[in-house]
């Protein structure tokens, strides 16, 4: 019987096995794949600028990698007291700590509990179903497997065959008494913590006399740039261990993604068990520094003791933190050419893959429309920043009410406005992790709203929108309001506005009276609670220097500190002047609806905003903008994509798909209305989950 070992340092030649006969198995066999190791100190660098004191994941942990047909899949499982890892001591028949030596042995854990026999089909069955509910186990784990079982177990007459001709396997490992024998497999009763179902690498410790098992990681690569910083949890889960890992040939930082199989068959799962997030890189997270898209402030401050509350809260209902991801800086909007001064901004993959991801939460963008290993990822909201990144990368994104959740730990940019939001690729996700985040602040209605506003300034679109958008929104409009059984109204925002008394108040049209207001609130904000103390903490370290910091945002810190404390005050005046004009005279307060109208506009009409094309030097964001109407009335807006329209590249000269979205506004508080109607629209056939890669959703 011979099993692959992986040896820490040698490199082991991968060798295929030849695979044996079909049998009576129901599964898809798949020839056997091979492990091989890299050597760990070659192969990964840990950058020890961001590793904290006294931990190196390069001394503690395995590397190595599967070839998997053409796919060469590589895996970290980091090791030492500071990771996660399960004892196992050899109690029964054998001794485990001769079957491991000195090497480390690639182990699959199972659990068989309530079945008195495991069969060549039971075994077959897992694997079948270990294979598409997870990226990360392989077959390769198949050389040793674990048992787990709270009692006896018997072996069926053909379960040597199987599992020596199949994988190979010639020692098994047990949690419950076994009974029957397996020819020439080794059987060894094992007894410590309980192991979660999953792959592991069971390495032997000689000061425990114990076999420890570590999880296993993939590494992915980060192909769009969209990663500040990969995490993986220390053993309590609560803190992180930056993994500045690279591989070869990656060129970008690689991102270590646990085996969704640790969490799957949990018998009482939370309920964010096994979700994977990124998280923008403005919210602190616990042994990693914040980098908030600038060099100087990442070096200013040690890495954070306390995770943000609202993070901290994803983390207890067992979410999965991958990594940080990037913020334009400050989270101020800034384009690729050339705002993005200090930091590379990431790549949209839609389309060509040279779109601009929008901003500021682009690598929350980026990252869920390039990556199916990503679930979800947090971005934060005060003028658009979630919103318009999931509309160009064709993504379902919200940004909630004011107050949803605490910001306590996050960058501030302005008080009044800033939201905790999120992007997903499938409705009904989108609809279970919000309601998950913001917990019991919300509520669910049974009926659904009676009108629909489609204000003529916005629809038809105007003439620089893709032809192809215009049927996609008349198409979306009917099916929701045959879903809603909804009226339309189409009035314009200024005939509303003019109608209102609040025009008789002010004097002034919309565009007038609000055109100051953002750029105050958020310049003025952010300048006095967060620039200028950094500054002084800055200048503290370094003789008094300032720090760099891109055009965008010191050209609005600049315009902040012109106004002053009594522009400020004066603007957050008109806001709230608007916040009682919306919500008494647009979308208004329902018993039974909580919001008797949802608000439209379209948020991405396909068209091209390529990544290398110059836009004008920076100044502060003046007038009034669509995405600026939740912020001020405090109220939810979700970003949901409809479909996708061709356009020709000018990067490819070849017709590529960029994606359509929609933007729906509801009443504050009414949060859950907006997620109920995207996983109802979903359900309904009249949207769909988007795919990551350039096409949005499969050419018809
Ligand atoms: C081995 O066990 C000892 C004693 O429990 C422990 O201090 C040490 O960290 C372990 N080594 C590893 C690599 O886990
Ligand atoms: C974290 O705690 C350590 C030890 O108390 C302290 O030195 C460090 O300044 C703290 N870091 C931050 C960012 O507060
Ligand atoms: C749709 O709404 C109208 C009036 O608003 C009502 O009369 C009708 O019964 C509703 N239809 C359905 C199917 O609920
Ligand atoms: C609203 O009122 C302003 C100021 O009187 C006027 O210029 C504008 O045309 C009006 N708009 C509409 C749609 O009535
Ligand atoms: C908005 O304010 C800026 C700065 O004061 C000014 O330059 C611009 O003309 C104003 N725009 C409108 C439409 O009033
Ligand atoms: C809504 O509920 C409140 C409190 O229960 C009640 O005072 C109010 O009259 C209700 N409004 C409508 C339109 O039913
Ligand atoms: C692409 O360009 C060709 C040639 O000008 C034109 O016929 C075609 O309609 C264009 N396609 C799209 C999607 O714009």
């Amino acid at each position: 019987m011979s099993f692959l070992r992986l040896a820490l340092v040698a490199s082991l030649s991968a060798s295929t096995l030849a695979s044996g006969p079909a049998g009576n198995e129901n599964y898809q066999f798949q020839a056997r794949n091979s492990l091989r190791s890299l050597s760990s100190t070659n192969r990964l660098n840990v950058r020890g600028d961001l590793a904290p004191v006294g931990i190196s994941i390069e001394q503690t942990s395995y590397t190595f990698s599967i070839q998997d047909g053409t796919d060469d899949k590589i895996y970290i499982s980091p090791a030492g007291d500071k990771f996660k890892k399960y004892s196992l001591s050899a109690n029964g028949r054998g001794s485990l700590k001769q079957e491991v030596g000195g090497a480390i042995m690639p182990v699959t854990a199972f659990d068989v509990t309530g079945q008195s026999q495991v069969t060549c089909d039971t075994m077959g069955d897992a694997v079948s179903k270990y294979l598409s509910a997870d990226d990360v186990w392989n077959e390769a784990f198949m050389q040793t497997i674990l048992l787990k079982s709270d009692s006896p177990i018997s072996f069926s007459s053909d379960l040597h065959e199987c599992l020596s001709t199949h994988w190979g396997i010639s020692v098994v490992l047990s949690t419950a008494q076994t009974q029957g024998s397996l020819q020439g497999i080794d059987i060894k009763t094992v007894s410590g913590q309980d192991v979660p179902a999953g792959p592991y690498i069971a390495s032997y410790n000689a000061s425990s006399d114990t076999v420890d098992l570590t999880e296993v990681f993939r590494l992915y690569r980060d192909q769009e740039q969209a990663f500040t910083t990969p995490l993986i949890p220390f053993a309590d889960g609560q803190s992180f261990c930056p993994l500045a890992a690279q591989v070869d040939g990656m060129n970008t930082i690689s991102i270590p993604v646990p085996s969704r199989l640790y969490t799957k068959y949990l018998a009482d799962p939370r309920p964010l068990e096994g979700v994977r997030v990124a998280v923008k890189d403005l919210y602190d997270v616990a042994g990693v520094p914040s980098g908030l898209g600038n060099r100087a402030y990442w070096l200013t401050y040690e890495p954070r003791n306390v995770t943000a509350v609202s993070i901290q809260r994803l983390i207890d209902q067992g979410a999965v933190i991958i990594g940080k991801v990037k913020t334009s800086q400050f989270a101020n909007g800034e384009t690729p050419t050339a705002d993005w001064q200090d930091q590379f901004s990431p790549f949209n993959i839609r389309g060509d893959g040279y779109m601009d991801p929008s901003t500021s939460s682009a690598g929350s963008g980026a990252s869920i429309g390039a990556y199916d290993w990503v679930d979800v990822t947090i971005g934060s909201d005060t003028g658009g920043s979630v919103r318009d990144p999931a509309a160009n990368n064709g993504a379902f994104g919200i940004r909630p009410s004011h107050t949803a959740i605490s910001l306590e730990g996050v960058m501030p940019m302005s008080a009044p406005l800033d939201t905790a939001g999120f992007l997903t690729r499938d409705a009904k996700e989108f609809a279970e992790f919000g309601k998950a985040w913001y917990g019991d602040r919300f509520e669910s209605y049974g009926q659904k709203p009676k009108t629909i506003f489609v204000p003529n300034d916005y629809f038809p679109l105007p003439a620089d929108a893709n032809p192809g958008a215009q049927p996609i929104y008349d198409s979306f409009i009917d099916s929701l309001q045959t879903y809603l059984n909804a009226s339309i109204d189409t009035r314009s925002f200024a005939d509303i506005w003019n109608s209102s008394g609040t025009m008789d108040q002010v004097q002034q049209t919309i565009p007038l009276f609000l055109n100051e207001t953002y750029p105050t609130l958020i310049g003025y904000y952010q300048w006095t609670n967060f620039g200028k103390p950094w500054f002084e903490d800055y200048a503290s370290q370094h003789d008094g220097r300032t720090p760099f910091i891109d055009s965008q945002p010191a050209v609005r810190w600049a315009y902040g500190r012109q106004r002053g404390e009594s522009g400020y005050q004066e603007e957050l005046r008109r806001k709230n002047v608007f916040k009682d004009f919306f919500s008494t005279h647009v979308l208004k307060a329902d018993n039974e609806t909580c919001t008797d109208a949802l608000f439209l506009y379209p948020i991405n009409t396909g068209t091209t905003s390529y990544r290398n094309g110059y836009k004008a030097p920076p100044q502060p964001p003046f007038g009034i903008f669509n995405e600026a109407y939740a912020p001020f009335h405090e109220g939810p807006e979700i970003s949901i994509p409809l479909s996708q329209v061709p356009y020709n590249s000018t990067i490819t000269n070849h017709v590529e798909y960029l994606p359509v979205s929609v933007a729906i506004m509801a009443r504050p508080g009414c949060d859950y209305v907006l997620l109920d109607l995207a996983a109802g629209l979903q359900d309904a056939g009249i949207i769909s989950a988007t795919q990551t890669g350039s096409l949005t959703y499969p050419l018809k």
